[in-house]
C-alpha cells in the first residue's frame, strides 16, 4: 500500500490518509484494512441503492459471477474475454496508473496490465468485499502491481488528478448517484488522461432485433438508456459514444480536457466537416 499511501484520500473530508497498523487513519477517523484491502466506506454514507447492490453481490452473486457473465455473453452471441480485451484496447491507457472503477472479479485485468505493456500500476475498487477478494486472487498473477480498496464510485478516496487513465464497465446504471460517479472519475484523471465507462443499454438497432427482445426479457438492465445528461461536458474533451457487446452495451470514451484546451464545439471552424461527422456518428 505504501506506493499508492501518497494518493489516498479520506472520502469525506478530502484529508492525506496515514498508516497507522492495520488502519489507515485521517482526523480521528479510522478504516480497516480487511485481508489486505483497506476499507474506505463509511455504511452510513452509502445510498440506499448502493447498499441493496453491494449486499446481493456479497451475498449471492460474486461465486457465480464470472460463469454467469461468461453465459449470458455466449448466449448473446459473443465471447467476454474477446470483448474485455477489445474494451481494454480501446481505453489504449499511457503508461503509469491506471484506475478500474468497480473492478468486480477482476475479468478486466488481465487485459488492462496487457496494454500498459507491463508497466505502471492499476488500482481496483469496487463496493463489495466478495468481489474484491476474487479480484485479490485474479491479480495475483498480472505482471504490474494491482491495488484493491473497498471504496463507493460516487465517493472515490483518490487526491484530485492522480490517475493516466480511468476504466469502469458494468454498474454505473444502478449507482446511487450517476452524475456524481462520472464527477469523480473526471476529477481523479489527469489532464489529458482517457475515460471509458460502459453499461447495459442497448443501441436502437439492436432494441429492434429478435436477439434484442430476448436480450431486454433476460435482463431488463438492456433496456437502459446512455446516460448522457451525466457527463460534465465542460470538462471532458474528445468525446465518442462506441457499442459493445453486439451493441447490448453503450460505452463512453474521452479525454479530461486539458488547461486551455478549446470547447470542441466552438473550435470546430469547417462547417461541412462538423455535419458530415455529426450525421455518421463518427
Ligand atoms: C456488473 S459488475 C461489473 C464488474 C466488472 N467491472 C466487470 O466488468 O465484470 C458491477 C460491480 O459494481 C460494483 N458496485 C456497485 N455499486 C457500486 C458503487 N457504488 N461503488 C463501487 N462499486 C460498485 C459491484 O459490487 C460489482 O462488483
Amino acid at each position: 500500500m505504501e506506493r499508492i499511501l501518497p494518493v489516498l484520500r479520506c472520502p469525506y473530508t478530502g484529508l492525506p490518509l496515514q498508516a497507522a497498523g492495520s488502519t489507515l487513519l485521517a482526523e480521528g477517523q479510522f478504516y480497516a484494512i480487511v485481508d489486505g484491502i483497506p476499507c474506505l466506506v463509511r455504511e452510513d454514507q452509502l445510498a440506499e441503492i448502493d447498499r441493496h447492490f453491494q449486499k446481493q453481490y456479497d451475498e449471492q452473486a460474486a461465486e457465480k459471477y464470472d460463469r454467469a457473465i461468461d453465459l449470458l455473453s455466449v448466449l448473446g452471441g459473443c465471447w467476454a474475454p474477446a470483448q474485455r480485451r477489445r474494451l481494454a484496447r480501446l481505453l489504449s491507457p499511457p503508461k503509469g496508473m491506471l484506475l478500474e472503477v468497480s473492478v468486480g472479479t477482476g475479468s478486466n485485468l488481465p487485459y488492462l496490465t496487457q496494454t500498459l505493456g507491463g508497466t505502471g500500476l492499476i488500482v481496483g475498487i469496487d463496493l463489495s468485499q466478495a468481489m474484491l477478494k476474487m479480484a485479490q486472487r485474479r491479480a495475483q498473477s498480472l505482471s504490474v502491481p494491482t491495488y484493491l480498496i473497498r471504496a463507493d464510485a460516487c465517493r472515490l478516496p483518490f487526491a484530485d488528478e492522480t490517475f493516466d487513465a480511468v476504466f469502469h464497465f458494468g454498474g454505473i446504471n444502478m449507482f446511487g448517484d450517476i452524475r456524481q460517479a462520472i464527477k469523480e472519475m473526471v476529477r481523479v484523471a489527469k489532464p489529458g488522461a482517457p475515460i471509458l465507462i460502459g453499461d447495459e443499454g442497448m443501441s436502437e438497432k439492436r432494441r429492434g432485433t429478435w436477439l434484442g427482445r430476448c436480450a431486454a426479457k433476460m435482463n431488463s438492465l438492456n433496456l437502459c438508456r446512455p446516460p448522457f445528461a451525466a457527463i460534465p461536458w465542460e470538462d471532458v474533451e474528445a468525446f465518442r459514444l462506441h457499442w459493445a457487446w453486439r451493441e447490448q452495451f453503450y460505452v463512453f470514451r474521452f479525454q479530461k480536457k486539458r488547461p486551455g484546451s478549446q470547447n470542441e464545439q466552438h473550435a470546430s471552424t469547417n462547417v461541412q466537416a462538423e455535419v458530415r461527422r455529426r450525421i455518421q456518428g463518427g
